[in-house]
């Protein structure tokens, strides 16, 4: 039989959605859990080499290891089986949203624009290679516009950037536009202040890929919008991301340190308020304070041939007990303001919204100024 020696590719897909939790929008149920952990389990040696299975909030989060390539058929529709298995069990707990991101009943070949997030990347694994999953609740899809670009941009962060040959030419960033549907790509730090006042409007604009000048991906994060895609309100559109780290990468360090920093995103209550996004581990990501703060887990695993070995639970780190202090101080500050803006989204980033229902019974009343 004829060989083919190449370099062995590997696919890691991370794909998420909320399809129901225990006692509000607050956690996956164990069962659901170790029922999507034994289906992919059965699959290790077969469709995949290894997978881990994970929650943050409400959302389940499925890593899985192939060699299929991204948006893969047979992925993708093992993702959707165990969703909707998963929505099953909810259904039958009586859990809160069951099902709530599944939007379509039949799988049609592909996750994508039927509710879950997908983060897909395809590599030439390293000798040593590190893979770093980051996932949040009760945000949006570009909350990891403002990391990213540290990671991968902002020296002051990465100090890799200045100090490491491999690093020092910098960087690409795909950037969508996700009411648009257009993407452009720009090259740091050649473009780095087009780049900015693209990504700055994180209503309009999310980082989807990050790759290396030589081409190799560095990062991938999901940007589907469930809100959009259903054309109203039917689920948050929480978003996850892998990131490549080490030896040519950003370290690990610098990829979790823009988020020791706590900074303001779009989410919380009823996906219609901003509010800081707080680093924690995985068993602290259950959001309930304002259903909130909006969490972030991060989980960094090496990979050989596939094989995952970790996590290591990043922010499950005492360095990081000063990031959710600051972060329930901001909480605490923001929520001072009750329905007022800024902790209020404006009308059009708004969630929920009885504006137009108020504004027309009140349209008589309105006089000329
Ligand atoms: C935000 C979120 C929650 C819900 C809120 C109301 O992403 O999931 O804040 O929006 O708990 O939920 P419903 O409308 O389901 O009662
Ligand atoms: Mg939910
Ligand atoms: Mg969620």
């Amino acid at each position: 039989m004829l060989k083919i020696y190449g370099k062995m590719k590997t696919t890691i897909s991370l794909i998420k959605a909320d399809i129901g939790s225990i006692g509000g929008h607050v956690k996956v149920h164990e069962k659901i859990m170790d029922m999507a952990r034994e289906k992919l389990r059965k699959e290790h040696g077969k469709l995949l080499i290894d997978s881990y299975v994970t929650r943050c909030g409400d959302d389940l989060e499925l890593l899985m290891t192939h060699t299929k390539g991204v948006n893969s058929e047979k992925i993708h529709k093992l993702a959707w089986d165990v969703f909707e298995e998963g929505a099953k069990i909810a259904k039958e707990l009586g859990l809160y949203g069951a099902g709530q991101d599944l939007l379509s009943d039949a799988f049609s070949g592909n996750v994508r624009g039927m509710g879950p997030g997908i983060a897909e990347m395809e590599i030439e694994e390293r000798p040593a290679e590190v893979v770093i999953a980051f996932m949040g609740d009760k945000t949006e899809a570009s909350a990891f516009n403002l990391p990213l670009f540290e990671i991968f941009a902002n020296p002051f962060n990465t100090a890799g950037l200045i100090l490491d040959p491999k690093l020092h030419d910098g960087f690409k960033f795909e950037v969508h536009d996700v009411k648009g549907s257009r993407k452009i790509i720009f090259d740091t730090p050649e473009e780095t202040y087009d780049l900015l006042s693209l990504i700055g409007l994180t209503d309009i604009y999310a980082i989807k890929r990050v790759y290396k000048k030589s081409g190799e991906i560095a990062a991938v994060a999901s940007t589907e919008k469930v809100n959009l895609i259903a054309g109203r309100y039917v689920g948050k559109d929480d978003p996850c991301m892998l990131i490549r780290a080490q030896s040519g990468y950003p370290a690990t360090g610098e990829v979790v340190e823009p988020f020791s920093k706590p900074f303001l995103i779009a989410g919380w209550m009823r996906g219609s308020h901003r509010g800081p996004l707080m680093p924690v581990s995985e068993k602290d990501a259950n959001p309930t304070r304002f259903d909130g703060p909006p969490r972030i887990i991060g989980l960094s695993f090496s990979l050989k041939k596939g094989k995952l070995t970790g996590p290591v639970d990043l922010f499950s780190d005492v360095s990081f007990d000063e990031a959710r202090r600051k972060a329930n101080e901001l909480a605490y500050y923001m929520r001072r303001h009750g329905p007022f803006q800024p902790h209020l989204l404006p009308p059009g980033e708004m969630e929920y919204t009885t504006l137009p229902q108020i504004l027309k019974k009140l349209e008589d009343r309105f006089e000329k100024l």
